[in-house]
């Protein structure tokens, strides 16, 4: 057996009703973060009781659902995406989980709504969305966080490709995200780390 299967065997079966979104996002495909990556966001949020995050990329909830399960009871969610058919999939899970009141849907593109947000002192901000896009979601975002808030960013791997010797035939995606990195891990506002966690998960905690 291999690691990930070990840890995943001895930890406790998910929410049901995020099983059924994980089913239904692969039946869909739906891409949604590694398990791992929605466990881990999970406990961030218990452990800092967060109560105010914002999420850029929203698609059928299965990181909001995560997230939402595991808030204090005052807490809000920001979730983040234009596309309206999946965020309707997103906003009928949160309502079966009776979490439709602690999360606010916003059909915009983020870098239409990131320079005006009238939200600050979050405790996290979780970037999921474009990823050619990314450099520009930090920027706008650290300021929105509390100092000792969270940036947490998925994708940083990229599905094995940032790692892989550069080519003149990488997406854009691929150049975007190793890029970042470099801007992510080297942003004097952040003590910043990458954990080779799902598909590579930026942690960043706001320190100016
Ligand atoms: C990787 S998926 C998000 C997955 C989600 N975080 C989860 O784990 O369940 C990326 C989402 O970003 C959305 N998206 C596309 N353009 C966007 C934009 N300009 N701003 C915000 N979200 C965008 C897409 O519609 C897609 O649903």
């Amino acid at each position: 057996m291999g690691e990930l299967e070990y840890l995943e065997r001895i930890q406790h079966e998910p929410h049901p009703l995020v099983l059924e979104l994980e089913q239904l996002g692969q039946r869909d495909g739906i891409p949604i973060v590694a398990r791992s990556t929605g466990r881990f966001l999970s406990t961030l949020v218990h452990a800092m009781q967060a109560n105010r995050i914002l999420e850029l990329g929203t698609a059928y909830g299965y990181s909001t659902l995560w997230m939402a399960l595991a808030l204090p009871p005052a807490g809000r969610i920001w979730t983040v995406d234009p596309d309206r058919g999946r965020t309707a999939i997103a906003a009928r899970f949160l309502a079966r989980a009776g979490k439709a009141q602690a999360v606010d849907i916003v059909n915009q593109p983020a870098l239409d709504i990131l320079p005006t947000f009238p939200q600050r002192n979050l405790d996290i901000v979780f970037i999921d969305a474009v990823k050619t896009e990314y450099e520009a979601y930090l920027e706008l975002a650290v300021p929105l966080l509390k100092r000792s808030g969270l940036v947490i960013v998925d994708n940083l791997l990229w599905h094995g490709q940032a790692a892989a010797d550069p080519s003149p035939a990488d997406s854009a995606e691929t150049k975007a995200i190793r890029a970042f990195n470099r801007v992510f891990l080297s942003d004097s506002r952040l003590d910043a780390t990458i954990l080779p966690l799902g598909d590579g998960t930026g942690v960043g905690a706001r320190v100016l």
